[in-house]
């Protein structure tokens, strides 16, 4: 007689005693045992699972490699950390500056602590110190007293932050960077200099992104200069973690940065830097077909990402050719396509990048051209109430266009490459109806 069809998988399973199901991840002392042995020979197959405690042997290894005094291990991505960094900070001072690039994760901070930001546009691609100096000089007696930097950008263009620094630090400011995009910068002097070596007071590093871990796995350093101690994070972060620390993500997270440091990395960093110079200089900017573009004023440039435009087609066009090509991208905006290396990367997969690079500017020379579209330059956030006022008051959903004039309610952001186009507490105006499209519907604040 022919099996009867399971249309449940556990059922299905149990069908089959040779087999045995385990439904559980290697972290939540689920203790599997042979039913059919003795006591005696009762086998545990699982390991415990630990607490935040539990760590301090393991996370004081992994702060010598990046030379903190203090380094914690997140499993819940670096989300958690930016969250907790905000909230600690608004334990500490009643408003923050912003540097108007951040991830959604900080403004969503701020709902939950009530912290008051208060934004900063750069002219450029990333703020200056200039702007920075001046911005302080004239910003009065209730002026912030802490700053967040969000460096590199997520196109692995960096401002000069050593002298940024210098004048947060001058004008008494306590210094967050979330150096997500820059988490490999410590394993090679090829890159550039991370924020871990300045005066800073909180780094968050993201181990996902580009050295290799599995999704979800990060990093919140307190170096050696951070005014802040582990007490001031380990609170936010009791409120924010899981109490179900994840082996396979803490064993992944570890892996990631032993390799990091292992000295072979650094070398082999160097060797892809050389290759993709090598590579930049043989594709780009030469015959004007595909740019390597670094917007101006931009102090810092990640040698492992390309982003490129052309005046011959829509960057849309460019990832599509590419793509046929065999190469895909990170993301692509109205400006250029973004292209991410690390050192995964082997020499084939250059070889491959540079074919591609080839085979798309014939394409690109038959184009007819186009018109470029504007990209959208961020705009300066007026706010009229907090974040978290703005989250917990009355609301009602209604299209962008009967929302200008009014106040935001919720965020909004695309991902990549994360920053928000809407920040809970702000005045919607035109540029929003220009981003988010006029008939796009969003929450604001009820009359
Ligand atoms: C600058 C920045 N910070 C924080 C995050 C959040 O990282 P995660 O996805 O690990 O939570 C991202 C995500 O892309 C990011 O781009």
């Amino acid at each position: 007689m022919a099996a009867r069809p399971h249309a449940n998988f556990a059922e299905m399973v149990e069908a089959r005693p040779a087999i045995s199901l385990h439904l559980h991840t290697p972290a939540h002392q689920g203790r599997t045992v042979e039913k059919r042995l003795m006591p005696a020979q009762l086998v545990s197959r699982d390991v415990r699972y630990f607490q935040r405690r539990d760590l301090v042997g393991f996370e004081a290894r992994i702060a010598t490699h990046y030379g903190t005094k203090r380094t914690l291990c997140l499993t819940s991505g670096t989300t958690t950390g930016c969250l907790a960094a905000v909230m600690a900070l608004s334990r500490r001072h009643a408003s923050v500056w912003v540097v108007r690039n951040c991830h959604k994760s900080i403004v969503n901070g701020m709902v939950l602590s009530g912290l008051k930001p208060r934004f900063i546009r750069p002219e450029g691609a990333v703020v200056t110190p200039e702007e920075l100096d001046e911005l302080f000089a004239g910003a009065g007696p209730d002026a912030p007293t802490a700053i967040i930097f969000t460096n590199p950008t997520f196109e692995g263009w960096g401002a000069d932050l050593p002298r940024c620094v210098d004048v947060c630090r001058r004008h008494g400011l306590e210094i967050v960077v979330d150096e997500s995009h820059g988490s490999h910068w410590p394993a090679s002097p090829a890159l550039p200099l991370s924020a871990l070596n300045l005066d800073v007071d909180i780094v968050l590093h993201s181990l996902h992104k580009y050295a290799g871990a599995l999704v979800q796995t990060a990093l919140l350093h307190l170096p050696n200069s951070s005014r802040l101690n582990e007490r001031d994070l380990a609170r936010s972060l009791d409120l924010l973690e899981t109490t179900t620390l994840s082996n396979l993500l803490m064993l992944s997270l570890e892996k990631a940065v032993d390799r990091l440091f292992d000295p072979a990395t650094a070398g082999q960093i160097a060797r892809l830097v050389d290759e993709l110079t090598g590579v930049k200089r043989r594709q780009h900017n030469g015959d004007g077909l595909i740019r390597y573009h670094v917007p101006e004023g931009v102090a810092t440039q990640d040698p492992l990402k390309f982003f490129l435009t052309t005046e011959r087609a829509g960057a849309d066009q460019l990832a599509r050719w590419f793509y046929e090509a065999g190469v895909d991208n990170e993301f692509h905006d109205a400006t250029g396509v973004l292209f991410i290396f690390s050192f995964f990367n082997t020499l084939a997969d250059l070889k491959r990048f540079e074919r591609a690079c080839r085979q798309v500017k014939p394409l690109l020379l038959a184009s007819p051209g186009f018109l470029p579209r504007a990209g959208t330059r961020m705009n300066q956030p007026e706010m009229v109430m907090t974040p978290r006022e703005a989250h917990y008051a009355a609301r009602e959903r209604v299209e962008v266009d009967q929302a200008v004039g009014r106040t935001a309610a919720e965020l909004v952001a695309t991902c990549p490459p994360g920053w928000p186009l809407l920040i809970p507490g702000e005045k919607i105006g035109e540029w929003h109806r220009a981003v988010l499209g006029g008939d796009y519907l969003i929450d604001i604040v009820k009359l």
